[in-house]
């Protein structure tokens, strides 16, 4: 460094912990040196939301939340994203860029939670880490649900409708609650309002005070790794983690492959299949809301179709109250029942690597259930399918609810010292 730019740099850390801030957290910040690809994950979550954020100012600048009528008879709301696509310039890039971003958010948060579920990174001392990544994860299906009525589509409407009805099933304030969410007897010019003032402010401003509360949390403690062995177990004579490198270059030029890898896939999608086969884009969101036409079939956008089979899976009413009421209380808790996961889980190991067979079968079956369920969510139900999701369902909170029981009795390998690197 010049002097020059030495003494501007000290003048900075005298009033702003500058040159301190960027040792804790990327040149002395000590990460385990086997990380895996199941590691690029966090940071991809990362440069997706930014990208959202991005992308989304530029389409705030041309959009307009009004469910009102143009001139030729086309919600103005609408209408605006269509201008969007046609006459702004670059106008469909930043849409597609957007549009997409929220499945390529979806995809890697999805992957994210996985490779914390395989190495057991929600084990202590990473409870609050995961309890933070849980709530993102609930925020962020807010966030996308929101942001999918704002386009005011056939699909934005009636998915909008089926899913804030859901809301009055709950006995005693559902009605109310329901009529505060929408602010009109109808989704309508209020709900639309209300729901982009969510989703372009109050929303983003959570989710990246909990993205920082999960940064911090995680540099607290540490990362773990793919063997789930505590590197600050083993420090050398100066303090490091004999099995740490420091984040930055290592781990920063490493997640730039990762970058390119994600970019790459992404662009293929955002410039020549932008739709995404109707999951990313559905076609009846081409179609302007239209209150006197309800959609054959209306079906949530993919990320939530897991959840979405869950509630259509519980047809029973019980206690007097009906199965839409019930079937709210199982989605809800399929989702928060992952945050309980530090507790439930009660192996003496943490990572896949050293679990035995039974974790390894309860593990496999979970997976094929959330894929089953997310198919069949996007399905009409028929009693068939019905009865497939109910036993999906069942397997679903069988993984979470049995977890303290058959983590204990299942035969775990001998967890290594250090961590293993080829
Ligand atoms: C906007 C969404 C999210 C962002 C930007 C984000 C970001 C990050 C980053 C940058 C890391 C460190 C790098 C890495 O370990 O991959 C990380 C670690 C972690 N995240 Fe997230 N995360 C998000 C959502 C979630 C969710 C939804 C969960 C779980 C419910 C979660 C659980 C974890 C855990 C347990 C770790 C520590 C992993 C370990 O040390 O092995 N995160 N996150």
């Amino acid at each position: 460094m010049t002097t020059k730019s030495q003494a501007l740099l000290n003048w900075v850390d005298e009033r702003f912990p500058l040159t301190s801030t960027w040792k804790a957290h990327l040149s002395e910040y000590y990460a385990p040196k086997n990380f895996n690809f199941w590691y690029f994950f966090g940071s991809l979550a990362l440069l997706v939301l930014v990208l959202q954020i991005i992308t989304g100012i530029f389409l705030v600048m041309h959009y307009k939340p009004d469910a009102s009528l143009n001139a030729a008879g086309v919600p103005v709301a609408f209408a605006s994203v269509e201008y969007i696509m046609r006459e702004v310039p670059g106008g469909w890039l930043i849409r597609y860029l957007h549009s997409t971003g929220a499945s390529a958010f979806f995809i890697v948060v999805y992957l994210h939670m996985f490779r914390g579920l395989i190495y057991g990174s929600y084990r202590k001392p990473r409870e609050l880490i995961w309890i933070f990544g849980t709530l993102i994860f609930l925020a962020l299906m807010a966030e996308a649900f929101m942001g999918y009525l704002l386009p005011w589509g056939q699909m934005s409407y009636w998915g909008a409708q089926v899913i804030v009805n859901l809301f009055s099933a709950i006995p005693i304030i559902g009605p109310d609650l329901s009529l505060v969410i929408r602010g009109d007897f109808v989704i309508g010019d209020a709900t639309l309002n209300r729901f982009f003032s969510f989703h372009v402010i109050a929303v983003p401003l959570v989710l990246i005070g909990l993205v920082l509360a999960h940064i911090v949390a995680l540099h607290e403690v540490g990362s773990n790794n793919p063997d789930g062995v505590e590197i600050k177990k083993k420090k050398d004579a100066t303090g490091k983690p004999l099995d740490g490198i420091p984040f930055h270059p290592y781990y920063t030029v490493k997640d730039i492959v990762g970058v390119v890898v994600f970019l790459f896939f992404f662009s293929v999608v955002v410039f020549f299949m932008p739709e995404g086969g109707g999951y990313f884009l559905e076609y009846n969101n081409f179609i302007p809301a239209n209150p006197m036409v309800t959609p054959p079939h209306i079906a949530p956008v993919w990320y939530f179709t897991p959840f979405y089979s869950i509630l259509r899976a519980v047809t029973y009413p019980l206690f007097g109250l009906d199965a839409k009421f019930w079937g709210v209380v199982a989605m809800g808790a399929s989702v928060v029942i992952i945050a309980f996961l530090p507790w439930l889980d009660r192996s003496p190991v943490k990572s896949i690597r050293y679990k035995g067979p039974v974790f390894k079968i309860a593990l496999v079956i979970f997976v094929i259930c959330f894929f089953i369920l997310g198919y069949l969510g996007v399905l009409a139900p028929t009693p068939g399918r019905t009865l497939v999701s109910q036993i999906c369902s069942v397997l679903y909170f069988a993984f979470f609810l049995l977890m303290p029981w058959y983590s204990k009795l299942d035969k775990v390998k001998p967890v290594p010292e250090r961590v293993t690197f080829k």
